[in-house]
């Protein structure tokens, strides 16, 4: 395995560390807030270790006095409010250069739907979907239910996965293999969102590929195996639930297609220092994008961290690397 830790040997931001004050923001209003915490605290305890000053913002009490007082913003935030643009907006309205990917990209990535619309446009491999929109009630959808259903077993076929567009960390997903599945997954997902992504599921291994930099860098390939069969939320956050494998025992001509559309993703999407692309290779070799992540997470049992350290880039120098590509869109 490659030590990557040379290719960031000299950051730029190391050399002002004592003349800026860096601004961690985390929790959040979405449904990872409490996820949000520990990224932040990891990444804020992260900053002190490395010698830089730092101002810890609870996302509860952001106010415009408290930005004004930071340098740059390091964004820890996951979900809606955060990874989504709307806090990027506000920075760059500040003028304060902040971590991740700008307003755009943010928006767009967060949204599953639209993500795999440009994904497909570029001729990239992600399942097969339908997209849903509702008034956020059942009785709402209750006329189209039939038709939907059509669709979705002449034009997916089932197994199908539900998603809530714009949620992270597994929430509202659920499988549904015929009709009266399908409805209570359409149910259970528009709780969260009024757009609902209804997507072939795929048998398979499930991989992750970490990007980080100015010039992106892509982190070994993470295998995933979580004990139940779904990456679902408690797989992602209780330890020994899930087992990984960093580098990924993948064969070399598929691996480096993996880390090709990985990097191709990253740049469809206009994302900025760090991505993470979660993927699927099914039984016959082939590989499907899942989605994209701007902020992935950074805490003890992460993947984007998992990957740095195998490729030999300790948590303390991946965090300096991810502020290091602080910056404005305008
Ligand atoms: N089409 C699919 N086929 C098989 N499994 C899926 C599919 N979509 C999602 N999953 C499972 O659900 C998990 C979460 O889905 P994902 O699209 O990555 O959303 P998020 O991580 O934002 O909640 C994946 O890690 C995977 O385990
Ligand atoms: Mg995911």
């Amino acid at each position: 395995m490659d030590d990557l830790s040379k290719l960031f040997r000299n950051l730029e931001v190391s050399k002002m560390k004592n003349r800026i004050l860096i601004g961690v923001i985390a929790g959040g209003l979405s449904s990872e807030r409490e996820i949000s915490l520990k990224t932040g605290k990891n990444i804020n305890d992260s900053l002190l270790r490395s010698g830089y000053n730092t101002l810890f913002i609870d996302f509860m009490d952001i106010d415009t006095g408290k930005l004004k007082k930071i340098d740059r913003a390091f964004l820890a935030l996951h979900g809606r409010y955060g990874e989504d643009g709307t806090v990027q907006g506000i920075l760059e309205l500040m003028k304060i250069p902040y971590t991740g990917s700008g307003v755009l990209s943010s928006a767009m990535v967060i949204d599953k739907i639209l993500s795999k619309r440009i994904m497909r446009y570029e001729g990239l491999p992600t399942p097969d979907f339908t997209e849903v929109r509702s008034g956020k009630n059942m009785d709402s959808l209750k006329p189209d239910l039939k038709h939907i259903s059509l669709i979705v077993r002449k034009e997916i076929g089932y197994p199908v996965v539900i998603k809530p567009n714009r949620e992270g960390s597994t929430i509202g997903i659920t499988k549904a293999c015929n009709e009266e599945e399908l409805y209570k997954g359409l149910e259970v997902a528009i709780k969260y969102d009024g757009r609902v992504l209804v997507e072939k599921f795929i048998k398979g291994r499930e991989i992750t590929v970490g990007i980080i930099g100015r010039e992106p860098v892509p982190l070994p390939i993470v295998e995933i195996i979580p004990r139940n069969g779904f990456f679902s939320y408690e797989c992602k956050y209780i330890k020994n639930m899930t087992e990984y494998i960093v580098p990924a025992v993948i064969e070399p001509d598929i691996g480096k297609s993996i880390i090709d559309m990985s990097l191709k993703s990253h740049k469809a999407l206009c994302c900025n220092g760090i991505s993470r692309v979660d993927l699927i290779i099914d039984e016959n070799n082939d590989v499907h994008i899942l989605e994209v992540n701007t902020m992935p997470g950074m805490t003890g049992t992460s993947l984007v961290p998992m990957a740095a350290r195998a490729a030999g880039i300790s948590f303390d120098l991946l965090v300096e690397i991810i502020l290091d590509c602080t910056g404005l869109e305008n």
